[in-house]
């Protein structure tokens, strides 16, 4: 908006409320990290900024609907899937994906029936090793007192309290020097307090790690020093355990329960450097199993095709799950005829996020890509290039956004929320959270998300 003189933004959110991840995924004791809502807000405080909440693009608004109305649509849609692990028992009972589970102690509306049930048994496996991994373990194992001071809903304290959860174990097909968590979220969980570290094999890191890259130097440092409490004066432990890919999640012969994970061992495979970021591994014969009355399932999010795309010329790569596009944001089709030569942007369609770069990335990188993506319309636009309005598309743009779309779009029964009744709902939910001393207690349906935000 800053680069474009005039330019109007309507941005669609499936939700009634905004900020994606940084509200439902970002770890409710890591309140910090949602300063970035901040400059959200000051974004959204534009007469050129139009917020539309509780309206699901493909959805309640089809893309062949919006299309005229715009110069340029930019996909920003996130990864609201998750990656399988395509073995046996992935959907009994006790199994959880890690999307689901921090959903649920986050408050999105879609996962507040998940009921898992932490009281089944006092082993937790969590399978992967990325930072998602160890905001689970950290929830699970942080004492209720310290939690019930965030914006976790009350639910999920209510069912945090009585968990019977002693023991959280990270399992990485990997070894550490290849596991994707960072040093901060792996110290964190070393000073929670009453809770141990069970220590790792220093034979997985060469003898000297001073001589390991600044970034895996400081996590072996942190996981060789281990936790505050030892494991004998402590009532609860977590460990990493390393070179294990998931073979089946078991039932014991009486129930559908999980009751134990079986792992096939990996080793480093013969021409990787062990040592290496980067190294790859391979099966060997031998098998375990260990007893967990829960499993979660942290081995990354996926993004997927909106409807519509396709008639709009949008290719979506399935494999990748990603929007394809050029590094800056530019949709890119490959056009008639062989090869990628050939290959066009797509006009006036642009992404950024998870969508545009896969789900990985923390929000500052993912601000960073997003300004790119913006920077790049504002340069195509002062350039002349082809947009959704262009003549050349056989195609003219009414100009008008989402006022060309509203009446149809209400007509159809979806109820669209401004940025006004999302300030009342962010009002009363932090009016809710003040009576209970915690930041916010956010409304956690649909339903009550709409009530609160009509005036009065
Ligand atoms: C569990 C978890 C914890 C994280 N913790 C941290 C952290 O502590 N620190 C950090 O820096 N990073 C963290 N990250 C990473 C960070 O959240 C992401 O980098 C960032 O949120 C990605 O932004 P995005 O806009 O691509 O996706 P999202 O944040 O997911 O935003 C996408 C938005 O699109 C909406 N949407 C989806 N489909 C539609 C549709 N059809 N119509 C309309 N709207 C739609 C969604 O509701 C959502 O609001 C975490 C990620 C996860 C998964
Ligand atoms: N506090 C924070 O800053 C914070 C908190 C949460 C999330 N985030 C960010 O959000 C992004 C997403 O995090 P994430 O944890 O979902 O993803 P991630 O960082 O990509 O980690 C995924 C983990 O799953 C493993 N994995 C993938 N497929 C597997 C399989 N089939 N079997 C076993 N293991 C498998 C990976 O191992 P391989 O390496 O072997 O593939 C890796 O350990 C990351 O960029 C993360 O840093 C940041």
């Amino acid at each position: 908006m800053s680069k474009i003189q005039d330019a109007v933004v309507d941005m669609y959110e499936q939700l009634p409320v905004p900020y994606g991840l940084v509200r439902f995924g970002v770890a409710p004791d890591h309140p910090e990290v949602k300063n970035c809502q901040d400059k959200f807000e000051e974004v959204a405080e534009s007469a050129r900024f139009n917020y539309i909440g509780n309206i699901k693009v493909g959805y309640d608004v089809e893309l062949a609907q919006m299309k005229p109305h715009y110069d340029a649509i930019l996909f920003s849609y996130g990864a609201s899937e998750d990656r399988k692990l395509g073995i046996p028992g992935e959907h009994r009972p006790g199994v959880f994906s890690a999307r689901e589970f921090v959903g649920w102690y986050n408050g999105l509306p879609e996962f507040q029936d998940l009921a898992p049930d932490l009281e089944a048994g006092d082993q937790a496996v969590v399978i992967g090793q990325g930072n998602v991994a160890l905001d689970i373990a950290r929830i699970l194992l942080t004492p209720v007192e310290i939690l019930r001071r965030t914006d976790i809903t009350e639910q999920a304290i209510q069912a945090l309290s009585r968990s019977k959860v002693k023991s959280v174990k990270v399992v990485g097909r990997r070894g550490p020097l290849q596991a994707a968590f960072t040093v901060k979220e792996a110290r964190e969980l070393m000073h929670i307090p009453n809770v141990a570290f069970e220590s790792i094999d220093p034979s997985f890191y060469p003898p000297d790690i001073k001589k390991l890259p600044r970034v895996q130097k400081r996590i072996a440092e942190v996981l060789l020093k281990g936790s505050n409490d030892a494991l004998e004066n402590s009532q609860r432990s977590w460990g990493l355990s390393f070179l294990k890919a998931p073979k089946s999640l078991n039932a014991s012969t009486s129930s559908e329960q999980l009751s134990s994970i079986t792992f096939a061992h990996q080793a480093f495979a013969s021409d990787a450097d062990p040592f290496s970021r980067s190294a790859a591994v391979v099966p060997i014969e031998e098998t375990s199993t260990i007893p967990a009355s829960l499993a979660f399932r942290s081995v990354g999010y996926k993004s997927t095709a909106l409807p519509g795309l396709s008639e709009l010329g949008i290719p979506f790569d399935t494999k990748l799950g990603i929007i394809a596009n050029d590094p800056y944001g530019r949709v890119m089709s490959p056009a008639e005829g062989p090869g990628d030569l050939t290959a066009g942007h797509v006009p006036g369609i642009y992404c950024a996020g998870w969508v545009k770069r896969g789900p990985t990335g923390v929000i500052a990188s993912t601000m960073e890509d997003a300004f790119t993506s913006a920077d790049v319309i504002a340069q195509d636009w002062e350039s002349g290039v082809p947009f959704l309005n262009s003549p050349k598309n056989e195609n003219s743009t009414s100009g008008l956004g989402w006022d060309g779309l509203k009446h149809e779009v209400i007509k159809k029964g979806a109820r669209p929320i401004s940025w006004a009744d999302w300030k009342r709902i962010d009002q009363k939910e932090k009016g809710r959270g003040q009576k209970v001393g915690k930041e916010r207690e956010k409304f956690s349906s649909v339903e009550e998300m709409l009530k609160a935000g009509v005036v009065g």
